[in-house]
Protein backbone atom coordinates (compact mmCIF):
# COMPACT_ATOMS: atom_id res chain seq x y z
CA UNK A 1 0.00 0.00 0.00
CA UNK A 2 1.57 3.40 -0.80
CA UNK A 3 1.83 5.59 2.18
CA UNK A 4 0.51 9.45 2.44
CA UNK A 5 3.16 11.98 1.70
CA UNK A 6 4.40 14.12 4.08
CA UNK A 7 6.90 17.17 3.33
CA UNK A 8 8.79 18.43 6.22
CA UNK A 9 10.87 21.78 5.86
CA UNK A 10 13.69 22.40 8.43
CA UNK A 11 13.93 18.39 7.92
CA UNK A 12 17.73 17.95 8.32
CA UNK A 13 17.35 20.16 11.67
CA UNK A 14 17.01 18.72 15.61
CA UNK A 15 13.27 19.04 15.34
CA UNK A 16 12.51 18.42 11.74
CA UNK A 17 14.94 15.03 11.52
CA UNK A 18 13.04 13.95 14.71
CA UNK A 19 9.42 14.05 13.20
CA UNK A 20 11.26 12.16 10.15
CA UNK A 21 12.34 9.33 11.91
CA UNK A 22 9.24 9.20 14.08
CA UNK A 23 6.55 9.32 11.02
CA UNK A 24 8.42 7.61 8.11
CA UNK A 25 6.53 3.87 8.62
CA UNK A 26 3.40 6.03 7.92
CA UNK A 27 4.18 8.42 5.87
CA UNK A 28 6.53 8.51 2.72
CA UNK A 29 8.86 11.55 3.55
CA UNK A 30 10.39 14.52 1.52
CA UNK A 31 12.92 16.74 3.02
CA UNK A 32 13.80 20.05 2.13
CA UNK A 33 17.15 22.13 3.86
CA UNK A 34 19.45 24.52 2.96
CA UNK A 35 21.74 22.99 5.47
CA UNK A 36 22.62 26.43 6.91
CA UNK A 37 21.98 25.20 10.75
CA UNK A 38 21.09 20.86 10.31
CA UNK A 39 22.25 18.35 12.91
CA UNK A 40 22.51 15.75 10.79
CA UNK A 41 23.35 14.59 7.10
CA UNK A 42 20.74 13.23 4.48
CA UNK A 43 22.81 9.98 4.58
CA UNK A 44 22.51 9.62 7.97
CA UNK A 45 18.79 10.14 7.98
CA UNK A 46 18.06 7.48 5.61
CA UNK A 47 20.42 4.71 7.29
CA UNK A 48 17.51 5.42 10.00
CA UNK A 49 14.41 5.60 7.77
CA UNK A 50 15.47 4.58 4.80
CA UNK A 51 14.29 6.25 1.42
CA UNK A 52 14.07 9.57 2.02
CA UNK A 53 13.25 12.21 -0.90
CA UNK A 54 15.69 15.09 -0.20
CA UNK A 55 16.11 18.40 -2.16
CA UNK A 56 18.34 20.91 -0.94
CA UNK A 57 16.44 23.96 -1.14
CA UNK A 58 16.91 27.32 -0.04
CA UNK A 59 13.27 28.73 0.78
CA UNK A 60 14.03 32.20 1.12
CA UNK A 61 15.40 31.80 -2.84
CA UNK A 62 13.46 29.74 -4.58
CA UNK A 63 14.36 29.63 -8.64
CA UNK A 64 11.42 29.17 -11.17
CA UNK A 65 12.70 25.36 -10.88
CA UNK A 66 12.34 25.10 -7.15
CA UNK A 67 8.79 26.90 -7.41
CA UNK A 68 7.82 23.88 -10.57
CA UNK A 69 9.48 21.29 -8.50
CA UNK A 70 6.96 22.41 -4.84
CA UNK A 71 3.69 23.03 -7.20
CA UNK A 72 4.50 19.10 -8.24
CA UNK A 73 5.37 17.84 -4.60
CA UNK A 74 2.73 19.73 -2.78
CA UNK A 75 -0.12 18.62 -5.29
CA UNK A 76 0.06 14.99 -3.63
CA UNK A 77 1.14 16.22 -0.35
CA UNK A 78 -1.07 15.18 3.03
CA UNK A 79 0.58 16.78 5.86
CA UNK A 80 3.48 19.55 5.23
CA UNK A 81 5.01 20.00 8.58
CA UNK A 82 6.99 23.80 8.23
CA UNK A 83 10.17 23.55 10.35
CA UNK A 84 12.69 25.42 8.20
CA UNK A 85 13.44 29.20 9.71
CA UNK A 86 16.74 30.94 11.62
CA UNK A 87 16.41 29.40 15.30
CA UNK A 88 18.30 30.74 17.97
CA UNK A 89 18.68 33.82 20.17
CA UNK A 90 22.22 33.99 18.97
CA UNK A 91 21.90 33.46 15.23
CA UNK A 92 19.43 35.71 15.80
CA UNK A 93 20.98 38.44 17.43
CA UNK A 94 23.82 37.94 14.88
CA UNK A 95 22.03 38.71 11.91
CA UNK A 96 18.38 39.94 12.75
CA UNK A 97 17.37 41.57 9.66
CA UNK A 98 18.20 38.90 7.21
CA UNK A 99 16.26 36.41 9.61
CA UNK A 100 12.94 38.76 9.07
CA UNK A 101 13.47 39.09 5.60
CA UNK A 102 14.05 35.21 4.74
CA UNK A 103 11.01 34.54 6.53
CA UNK A 104 8.98 37.17 4.92
CA UNK A 105 10.38 35.83 1.27
CA UNK A 106 9.13 32.57 2.33
CA UNK A 107 5.81 33.15 3.09
CA UNK A 108 5.47 35.47 0.06
CA UNK A 109 6.25 32.42 -2.06
CA UNK A 110 5.35 29.48 -0.19
CA UNK A 111 1.90 30.43 1.54
CA UNK A 112 -0.14 31.12 -1.89
CA UNK A 113 1.21 27.07 -3.28
CA UNK A 114 0.14 26.06 0.11
CA UNK A 115 -3.50 27.64 -0.22
CA UNK A 116 -3.59 26.77 -3.89
CA UNK A 117 -3.27 23.08 -2.78
CA UNK A 118 -5.10 23.13 1.17
CA UNK A 119 -2.18 21.38 2.53
CA UNK A 120 -2.47 20.91 5.96
CA UNK A 121 0.41 22.65 7.54
CA UNK A 122 1.98 22.21 11.07
CA UNK A 123 3.65 25.32 12.08
CA UNK A 124 6.11 25.57 14.06
CA UNK A 125 6.15 28.68 15.89
CA UNK A 126 7.08 29.63 19.15
CA UNK A 127 6.87 30.92 22.99
CA UNK A 128 8.53 34.33 21.41
CA UNK A 129 4.79 35.73 20.42
CA UNK A 130 3.94 35.54 24.53
CA UNK A 131 6.80 38.42 24.47
CA UNK A 132 7.81 39.14 28.16
CA UNK A 133 4.36 38.02 29.62
CA UNK A 134 4.43 35.57 32.43
CA UNK A 135 1.45 33.44 31.58
CA UNK A 136 0.54 32.80 28.32
CA UNK A 137 -2.31 30.81 27.37
CA UNK A 138 -3.11 30.52 23.29
CA UNK A 139 -5.87 33.14 22.82
CA UNK A 140 -4.86 35.83 24.65
CA UNK A 141 -3.82 39.31 23.70
CA UNK A 142 0.02 39.34 22.90
CA UNK A 143 2.77 42.04 23.52
CA UNK A 144 6.08 42.01 22.33
CA UNK A 145 8.82 44.44 22.79
CA UNK A 146 9.95 47.91 20.78
CA UNK A 147 11.48 47.46 17.55
CA UNK A 148 14.34 48.80 18.73
CA UNK A 149 15.47 45.47 20.43
CA UNK A 150 15.68 43.64 17.08
CA UNK A 151 15.57 40.18 18.82
CA UNK A 152 11.62 40.77 18.26
CA UNK A 153 12.05 40.18 14.58
CA UNK A 154 12.05 36.74 15.77
CA UNK A 155 8.71 36.59 17.15
CA UNK A 156 7.17 39.43 14.86
CA UNK A 157 7.96 36.33 12.19
CA UNK A 158 6.38 34.12 13.71
CA UNK A 159 3.26 36.01 14.50
CA UNK A 160 3.21 36.99 10.84
CA UNK A 161 3.31 33.53 9.72
CA UNK A 162 0.25 32.77 11.90
CA UNK A 163 -1.71 35.82 10.44
CA UNK A 164 -1.21 34.52 6.96
CA UNK A 165 -2.00 30.94 7.13
CA UNK A 166 -4.72 32.38 8.20
CA UNK A 167 -5.74 34.63 6.12
CA UNK A 168 -4.57 32.39 3.19
CA UNK A 169 -7.07 29.71 4.81
CA UNK A 170 -4.63 27.22 4.80
CA UNK A 171 -5.74 24.24 7.12
CA UNK A 172 -3.35 24.67 9.88
CA UNK A 173 -1.99 24.33 13.28
CA UNK A 174 0.08 26.37 14.99
CA UNK A 175 2.34 24.90 17.66
CA UNK A 176 4.04 27.49 19.81
CA UNK A 177 6.73 26.05 21.02
CA UNK A 178 8.48 25.86 24.68
CA UNK A 179 12.23 25.20 25.00
CA UNK A 180 11.65 22.30 22.94
CA UNK A 181 15.23 20.06 23.79
CA UNK A 182 16.82 16.52 23.25
CA UNK A 183 20.10 14.54 21.65
CA UNK A 184 21.20 16.65 18.73
CA UNK A 185 19.70 19.72 19.36
CA UNK A 186 22.97 22.12 18.35
CA UNK A 187 24.58 23.88 21.26
CA UNK A 188 25.89 26.93 18.56
CA UNK A 189 22.97 29.70 18.88
CA UNK A 190 22.39 29.73 22.35
CA UNK A 191 20.11 26.36 23.32
CA UNK A 192 20.68 26.51 26.97
CA UNK A 193 20.44 22.61 28.16
CA UNK A 194 22.88 21.66 25.26
CA UNK A 195 25.52 24.49 26.04
CA UNK A 196 25.67 23.90 29.77
CA UNK A 197 26.14 20.33 29.10
CA UNK A 198 28.38 21.01 26.42
CA UNK A 199 30.38 23.50 28.47
CA UNK A 200 30.41 21.26 31.56
CA UNK A 201 32.29 18.43 30.00
CA UNK A 202 34.39 20.19 27.63
CA UNK A 203 35.42 23.30 29.92
CA UNK A 204 34.97 22.60 33.51
CA UNK A 205 32.83 25.48 33.63
CA UNK A 206 29.41 26.64 32.98
CA UNK A 207 27.93 30.35 32.09
CA UNK A 208 24.78 32.26 33.28
CA UNK A 209 23.93 35.34 31.31
CA UNK A 210 22.70 37.68 34.16
CA UNK A 211 21.66 37.16 37.41
CA UNK A 212 20.50 33.46 37.07
CA UNK A 213 16.84 33.99 38.30
CA UNK A 214 15.19 33.54 34.52
CA UNK A 215 13.09 30.94 34.19
CA UNK A 216 12.28 28.34 31.65
CA UNK A 217 10.09 25.06 31.10
CA UNK A 218 11.91 22.48 29.03
CA UNK A 219 10.26 19.77 27.19
CA UNK A 220 11.84 17.26 26.11
CA UNK A 221 11.58 16.22 21.98
CA UNK A 222 9.88 13.11 22.58
CA UNK A 223 6.55 14.67 23.99
CA UNK A 224 6.55 17.08 20.74
CA UNK A 225 6.24 13.95 18.87
CA UNK A 226 3.79 12.03 21.83
CA UNK A 227 1.69 15.35 20.92
CA UNK A 228 2.00 15.57 17.04
CA UNK A 229 1.08 11.58 16.92
CA UNK A 230 -2.00 12.85 17.82
CA UNK A 231 -2.54 16.42 15.49
CA UNK A 232 -1.35 14.90 12.79
CA UNK A 233 -4.04 12.26 12.29
CA UNK A 234 -7.37 14.07 13.97
CA UNK A 235 -9.04 17.11 12.64
CA UNK A 236 -10.25 18.34 15.73
CA UNK A 237 -7.61 21.21 16.24
CA UNK A 238 -7.40 22.15 12.60
CA UNK A 239 -7.10 26.08 12.62
CA UNK A 240 -5.93 26.14 15.92
CA UNK A 241 -2.99 27.35 18.26
CA UNK A 242 -1.77 24.83 20.79
CA UNK A 243 1.21 25.15 23.30
CA UNK A 244 3.48 22.89 23.18
CA UNK A 245 5.85 22.79 26.26
CA UNK A 246 6.59 21.19 29.49
CA UNK A 247 5.03 23.23 32.87
CA UNK A 248 6.44 20.79 35.16
CA UNK A 249 9.93 21.43 34.17
CA UNK A 250 10.34 24.63 35.74
CA UNK A 251 13.16 26.21 36.75
CA UNK A 252 15.79 29.18 36.92
CA UNK A 253 18.47 28.88 34.80
CA UNK A 254 20.91 28.88 38.19
CA UNK A 255 19.12 26.15 39.49
CA UNK A 256 19.16 24.29 36.20
CA UNK A 257 22.92 24.76 35.95
CA UNK A 258 23.30 23.33 39.33
CA UNK A 259 21.28 20.72 38.54
CA UNK A 260 23.21 19.52 34.94
CA UNK A 261 26.16 19.69 37.67
CA UNK A 262 25.14 17.79 40.28
CA UNK A 263 23.29 15.24 37.22
CA UNK A 264 26.33 14.89 35.28
CA UNK A 265 28.58 14.39 38.93
CA UNK A 266 31.46 16.74 37.33
CA UNK A 267 33.89 19.00 39.36
CA UNK A 268 32.36 22.03 37.23
CA UNK A 269 32.97 25.88 38.21
CA UNK A 270 29.63 28.01 37.73
CA UNK A 271 30.03 31.72 36.42
CA UNK A 272 27.55 34.59 36.11
CA UNK A 273 28.82 37.28 33.57
CA UNK A 274 26.24 40.34 32.56
CA UNK A 275 23.98 39.33 29.73
CA UNK A 276 24.62 42.05 27.14
CA UNK A 277 28.75 40.42 27.42
CA UNK A 278 27.60 37.58 25.59
CA UNK A 279 24.85 39.68 23.60
CA UNK A 280 23.96 42.79 21.60
CA UNK A 281 21.92 45.29 22.41
CA UNK A 282 20.09 43.93 19.67
CA UNK A 283 19.26 41.31 22.50
CA UNK A 284 17.34 41.23 25.84
CA UNK A 285 16.45 38.12 28.12
CA UNK A 286 13.10 36.84 29.37
CA UNK A 287 12.36 37.07 32.67
CA UNK A 288 9.91 34.16 33.17
CA UNK A 289 7.94 31.47 30.72
CA UNK A 290 5.97 28.62 31.31
CA UNK A 291 3.17 27.67 29.52
CA UNK A 292 -0.08 26.67 29.72
CA UNK A 293 -0.87 23.38 28.59
CA UNK A 294 -4.12 23.13 29.15
CA UNK A 295 -5.03 22.90 25.98
CA UNK A 296 -2.40 20.22 25.23
CA UNK A 297 -3.90 18.21 28.22
CA UNK A 298 -6.65 17.64 26.25
CA UNK A 299 -4.73 15.10 24.19
CA UNK A 300 -1.53 14.75 25.60
CA UNK A 301 0.58 15.10 28.74
CA UNK A 302 4.25 15.55 28.91
CA UNK A 303 6.01 12.40 30.13
CA UNK A 304 9.77 13.61 30.76
CA UNK A 305 11.29 15.22 33.98
CA UNK A 306 14.15 17.88 33.68
CA UNK A 307 16.73 15.04 35.10
CA UNK A 308 16.06 12.28 32.42
CA UNK A 309 16.28 14.97 29.55
CA UNK A 310 19.80 16.21 30.81
CA UNK A 311 20.36 12.77 31.41
CA UNK A 312 19.33 11.95 27.83
CA UNK A 313 21.36 14.99 26.34
CA UNK A 314 24.89 14.02 28.35
CA UNK A 315 24.46 10.52 26.60
CA UNK A 316 25.14 12.16 23.44
CA UNK A 317 28.22 13.27 24.45
CA UNK A 318 29.84 10.14 26.09
N1 LIG B 1 13.57 23.91 19.52
C1 LIG B 1 12.72 24.75 20.10
O1 LIG B 1 12.53 24.76 21.30
C2 LIG B 1 11.91 25.73 19.28
C3 LIG B 1 11.21 26.72 19.98
C4 LIG B 1 10.44 27.61 19.26
C5 LIG B 1 10.33 27.48 17.87
N2 LIG B 1 11.03 26.52 17.24
C6 LIG B 1 10.90 26.44 15.76
O2 LIG B 1 10.98 25.09 15.34
C7 LIG B 1 11.60 25.03 14.06
C8 LIG B 1 12.75 24.01 14.10
O3 LIG B 1 13.68 24.37 15.12
P1 LIG B 1 14.94 23.47 15.46
O4 LIG B 1 15.17 23.61 16.90
O5 LIG B 1 14.78 22.14 14.85
O6 LIG B 1 16.09 24.28 14.70
P2 LIG B 1 17.23 23.77 13.71
O7 LIG B 1 18.09 24.95 13.41
O8 LIG B 1 17.88 22.55 14.23
O9 LIG B 1 16.39 23.38 12.38
C9 LIG B 1 16.03 24.30 11.39
C10 LIG B 1 16.37 23.67 10.04
O10 LIG B 1 15.87 24.51 9.00
C11 LIG B 1 16.87 24.65 8.00
N3 LIG B 1 16.63 25.94 7.35
C12 LIG B 1 16.75 27.18 7.91
N4 LIG B 1 16.41 28.13 7.02
C13 LIG B 1 16.05 27.49 5.89
C14 LIG B 1 15.62 27.93 4.60
N5 LIG B 1 15.51 29.24 4.30
N6 LIG B 1 15.33 27.00 3.64
C15 LIG B 1 15.46 25.67 3.92
N7 LIG B 1 15.88 25.20 5.11
C16 LIG B 1 16.17 26.10 6.08
C17 LIG B 1 18.19 24.57 8.74
O11 LIG B 1 19.28 24.18 7.93
C18 LIG B 1 17.88 23.52 9.81
O12 LIG B 1 18.19 22.21 9.37
C19 LIG B 1 12.02 26.45 13.72
O13 LIG B 1 11.03 27.04 12.89
C20 LIG B 1 12.03 27.16 15.07
O14 LIG B 1 11.77 28.55 14.95
C21 LIG B 1 11.84 25.65 17.90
Amino acid sequence: MTRPKMLVSGGLGFLGSEIAKNFFQEYAITIIDNLSTNVVSIDDLKDICGEITYRNMDLAKLSKVDLDWLNTELNDTTIFCHFAAAVGVKKIDQSPREAIINENKINHDLLPLLAKYKTKTIFASSSEVYGNQENCVEDQSLQIGPPDILRWGYACNKLMTEFLLKSYEIPHITLRLFNVTGPRQSSKYGMVIPKMIRDAIKTGKITIYGDGTQTRSFCHISDLIGSLKYLIEQDKFTNQTINIGNDQNRVTIEELAHLIKDTLKLDVEIEKIAFNDEYSANSKDILKRSPSIEKLKQFYRPQVKLKAIIEDIAKSYE
